[in-house]
């Protein structure tokens, strides 16, 4: 409709006049009837009216609704009330719990996924598109032990996404199985560059972007948490299994840095959690074994961790009913 069109025959409030009330910062029809000539229109003019303010304001609220919302993006803020998704990172996202967990949280978070095989990445970001048409879904493949490959990583994520708030160090693998008096020196350097070292060089990486969005949300007045880490070991850390030398050291001390870091950063509104699964069926064993655990059952618990809504979970231990390895 013109706006200088006038309503009704009665030739008194013109569309125009409506708008500019609005404008004004009139709150109700009550407000725009005193800013213009409606009061003194005719009834079919006042109703016709009516309809129109009605419209401009709805109009007007939907458009203050996306500002704010945008607003508070910009912030990395995710205030309460307001449906701004989290980020996750997640590690060794293409297959077993990883891809489980990827899957289970696409419809609520945005995520930043990394794996090594691009076949097996591609099918995933299908499925999550699929899943969730509207997700931001980000994924690339690499050997996550090379640390230039995992800088390029962490840097195109930050420029990606708007906050990194959960990181899920999970890529891991139990490739060197020996007796410890047969352990080939760099088969255990090869185990620590990925299980320890290189889960260490994404929380270094990680840190200080979260520091950083959490000055900016002090800022805005916004206090809560500034970010999660969550560190998938092993109950290998909790019970000593003959043959796995190599994978256990590893996994132990990638637990002493989880343990220690949740002391170092607590303070810091960060928080650490030392996930502990037990036999999971996934293809990091050599043979399926349907009594394991499932890896979507490891993945609610990550989840359940990740959405507690007070103070932080320190470490989770799940096991299989068929396992008796309890210290
Ligand atoms: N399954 C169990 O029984 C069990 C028990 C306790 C703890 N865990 C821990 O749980 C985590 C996940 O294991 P999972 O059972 O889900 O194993 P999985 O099915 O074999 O998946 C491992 C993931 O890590 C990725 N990955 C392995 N080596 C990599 C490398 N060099 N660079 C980049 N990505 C790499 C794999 O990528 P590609 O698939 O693309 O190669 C895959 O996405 C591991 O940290 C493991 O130690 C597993």
């Amino acid at each position: 409709m013109n706006s200088e069109k006038v309503i009704c025959p009665c030739r008194k409030v013109t569309k125009g006049d409506l708008i500019k009330a609005v404008e004004q910062g009139a709150e109700s029809f009550k407000e725009v009837k005193k800013l213009t000539k409606v009061a003194s229109a005719c009834g079919k003019c006042k109703k016709e009216a009516k309809k129109i303010t009605e419209g401009l304001l709805r109009e007007r609220e939907e458009k203050e609704g996306l500002q704010k919302s945008k607003v508070s993006r910009q912030d990395g803020c995710a205030c309460e009330g307001e449906s701004v998704k989290k980020t996750v990172v997640i590690t060794g996202a293409t297959d077993g719990i990883g891809r489980a967990l990827a899957l289970l949280l696409a419809k609520d978070y945005h995520l930043a996924l990394c794996g090594r095989n691009e076949n097996k990445m591609q099918e995933l970001l299908r499925e999550l598109e699929e899943t969730n048409p509207t997700g931001h879904f980000f994924g690339r493949c690499f050997d996550i032990t090379k640390d230039e490959k995992r800088h390029e990583f962490c840097e195109t994520v930050t420029a990606e996404f708007e906050t990194v708030d959960i990181v899920v160090n999970n890529a891991g693998a139990n490739t060197k199985k020996d007796r410890v008096t047969d352990i080939a020196p760099e088969d255990l350097r090869y185990m620590f560059e990925l299980n320890c070292v290189s889960a260490l060089g994404i929380i270094q990486e990680f840190y200080p972007v979260m520091l950083r969005q959490k000055q900016q949300r002090e800022h805005g007045k916004d206090h809560r948490n500034a970010g999660l880490f969550i560190n998938i070991l092993s109950t290998c850390c909790l019970y000593h299994t003959p043959m796995t030398g190599s994978y256990s050291a590893t996994k132990h001390a990638m637990e002493a840095l989880s343990k220690i870091l949740l002391k170092e950063v607590k303070n810091e509104g960060i928080g650490v959690c030392s996930v502990y699964p037990g036999g999971t069926d996934t293809n990091f064993r050599a043979a399926p074994n349907p009594e394991y655990l499932r890896p979507e059952t490891v993945a609610k618990m990550i989840k359940a961790c990740m959405e507690t809504e007070e103070g932080c979970i320190h470490d989770i231990v799940i096991r299989p009913p068929v396992e008796d390895n309890i210290p």
